[in-house]
């Protein structure tokens, strides 16, 4: 991206990071989830929310049609637009991780090297990118939304998986195959993640 402010200075803030994360019973982190359109992204990252409150965390989601409606109301779904969107979210959730929470985002995220730049720009460890691999056929089956059959209908161009690109992760932290587990199968998945890599403690 182009820096187009001049004239601006990075301040360093009088309460540091690890101050702020003092505060809390748990190391901070980016839940990225990715996958199609109805793959079960917000419904799953909304479960894992859901148990993380519930054991004490301090948690945030920013979910993608949410998003769209605000912050990022003026993107659309170009390529280009894709990519600015989850450069913004990425820069977004990065602050959420500044301030020493556990921040899911929920984005189809299509492209690989978008996801890789957000990864980049966190700390080591604090990017867990949680692969939410529902089949095409079965997201189409879904269709909560009624956009499927839409965009193969031609009203909707440049639709994930109809005739824009998605390109699934090769190595995610988490690997949901939600064809085959429950919601609260997979939520349990991605919390005994967190709590196997120490960032939360397991629940009594
Ligand atoms: S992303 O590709 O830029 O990450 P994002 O997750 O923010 O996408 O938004 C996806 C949501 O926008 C979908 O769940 C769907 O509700 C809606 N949507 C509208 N048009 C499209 C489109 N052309 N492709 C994908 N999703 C679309």
């Amino acid at each position: 991206m182009e820096q187009k402010s001049t004239n601006v200075k990075w301040h360093s803030h009088a309460v540091t990071h690890q101050q702020r994360i003092a505060h809390k019973g748990h190391q901070p982190a980016v839940l990225w989830y990715t996958g199609l359109s109805g793959s079960g992204k917000s419904t799953i990252a909304n479960a894992v929310d859901a148990l993380l409150h519930e054991m004490g965390c301090h948690t945030y989601l920013l979910d993608g049609d949410n998003v769209r409606h605000g912050l990022n109301g003026d993107l659309g779904f170009s390529d280009k637009d894709r990519v600015e969107n989850i450069r913004r979210i990425g820069e977004l959730a990065k602050l959420f991780v500044d301030a020493g929470l556990l921040v899911s985002t929920a984005f189809i995220s299509p492209f690989q090297a978008d996801r890789k730049m957000v990864r980049e720009m966190c700390g080591a460890g604090q990017f867990i990118e949680v692969f939410v691999d529902t089949p095409l056929e079965v997201c189409e089956s879904r269709d909560p939304k009624g956009l499927y059959k839409k965009a193969r209908n031609g009203e909707i161009r440049n639709f994930t998986g109809i005739d824009s690109a998605y390109e699934a992760p090769s190595a995610p932290e988490v690997h949901l195959q939600t064809a085959e587990c429950s919601i609260e199968e997979c939520a349990r998945q991605v919390v005994e993640h967190l709590v196997a890599q120490g960032l939360v403690k397991k629940a009594d």
